[in-house]
């Protein structure tokens, strides 16, 4: 039986209360001698028990069985999917890629992830990778969870619909999906296909910036960040349980659905947002700031201020300086950049970063509008705002260099003239004209 209810609940790190049977949440305790219709409780921590208060995540769920109940894993075939980046050599030229092509064979969601770049490393609980995925086939009677990692989906092509332990979380392209660390689920395509983008985040778990100034709004509000409500199938039958663990991927079979949760409680949850909904903050006089002002969720590391991760995205805005050069100007960051772009045209390239596609800018290599958008910028009519409409770019930026794997590098998607896009700028310079 699986429960239709598809309705959330609000904000961000908050502690929820759900049951998909009356009464199946124990009251005052989270662990009774014999919990409501005998069910199992279960605790699943995201964070070490100490962690602070405000980091902390855990939940209590209330299920048919124990999560451990399964056959012994088996190590599987990773395909594409590639965890451990120290061997890679990395280049510091500028990448840049078309989309992945659309799988001809049956390809599930984790049969479809193509790995693009990575750092760090899972058992070090430190780095990431930036992967992409297409698929043309629902998982069925087959669920996936990721020790090594948080993932952050964001969906480019299709409806996915995401059945996770707590409840079922629908995203279209233009929202994105977060599953903590560990959390079964597997991935069903009500358009019969799909596409995205996965940031999956060995580091701290993702949560929300400070605001500093900007004061207590602004960029992604804690409210529209929406969480499942419990909803559980009871299926008895082979099922089998895809795990990463260490960088390899790990077969075990089960006699039922580990979508089995029928109540829960807790703050270590599956969430999604609509990053249309995101606030935008800009420039009201001259320059723009750095493009940390379109931070959307952050993994920090040890040092403060300083990301593991960095989710930033580029939405429609306006730009009304003045005196100044409006799109993302010429840089090198010690920061890595691995960009997508959702949909819409990204306004620091006139052509190439297509849909689907993306971009790698690795630490101080350098990089910005291509020769044509730069032309058009320094003569734009500044009296005029820009309305930026129709575009959502993202990128994925992390403190480590972002190494290229043997499939990006070697993909039939890379785009080898990408450099070319900065050769035509002209020299403008002229000593005797100030
Ligand atoms: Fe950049």
């Amino acid at each position: 039986m699986a429960i239709e209810r598809l309705t959330y609940q609000s904000g961000f790190g908050n502690s929820f209360e759900t049951e998909a049977l009356a009464d199946a949440l124990p009251v005052g305790r989270n662990s009774p001698q014999r919990a409501p219709y005998g069910l199992y409780a279960e605790q699943f921590s995201g964070t070490a028990f100490t962690a602070p208060r405000a980091d902390n995540r855990r939940s209590w769920l209330y299920r048919i069985r124990p999560a451990a109940m399964h056959r012994p894993f088996e190590p599987m075939h990773a395909g594409r999917i590639v965890s451990d980046f120290s061997g890679l050599a990395s280049t510091p030229n500028q990448m840049r890629w078309n989309p992945l092509p659309m799988p001809q064979a049956p390809t599930d969601l984790v049969e479809g992830i193509v790995t693009m770049a990575g750092n760090g490393h899972p058992s070090a609980q430190t780095g990431g990778a930036a992967h992409l995925y297409a698929a043309n086939r629902s998982m069925k009677d087959r669920s996936f969870y990721n020790a090594d990692g948080e993932m952050l989906f964001v969906p480019q092509v299709g409806r996915h619909r995401f059945i996770t332990e707590l409840g079922i979380l629908d995203a279209e392209p233009q929202e994105i999906v977060v599953i903590p660390r560990g959390m079964r689920f597997r991935l069903e395509l009500p358009d019969g296909s799909a596409r995205g983008y996965i940031c999956e985040n060995y580091g701290a778990n993702f949560k929300l910036p400070d605001l500093g100034p900007i004061g207590s709004n602004g960029l992604a509000n804690p409210r529209d960040f929406l969480t499942p409500v419990a909803a559980y199938e009871d299926i008895d039958g082979p099922h089998e349980l895809v795990g990463k663990f260490m960088g390899k991927l790990w077969s075990a079979q089960m006699d039922h659905s580990p979508i089995d949760v029928v109540a829960w409680h807790g703050n270590c949850a599956p969430y999604k947002y609509d990053l249309r909904r995101f606030n935008a903050i800009g420039s009201i006089s001259y320059d723009h700031p750095d493009p940390s002002i379109f931070l959307v969720l952050h993994s920090a590391s040890d040092t403060p201020g300083v990301s593991n991760i960095d989710f930033v995205i580029f939405p429609p805005r306006t730009l009304a300086m003045q005196d100044t050069f409006r799109p993302p100007w010429f840089h090198r960051n010690v920061a890595s950049e691995f960009m997508g772009l959702v949909h819409g045209a990204y306004d620091a390239k006139a052509e190439g970063f297509l849909p689907g596609g993306a971009s790698l800018h690795n630490s101080m290599s350098g990089h910005g509008p291509d020769a044509e958008t730069f032309e058009k910028a320094s003569r734009a009519d500044l009296s005029k705002p820009d309305v930026i409409k129709n575009t959502m770019a993202f990128m994925f930026e992390t403190r480590l260099v972002w190494r290229p794997t043997a499939h990006a590098v070697g993909s039939a998607e890379l785009q080898h003239e990408y450099y070319r896009c900065w050769q035509g700028l002209v020299k403008h310079f002229n000593p005797n004209q100030p």
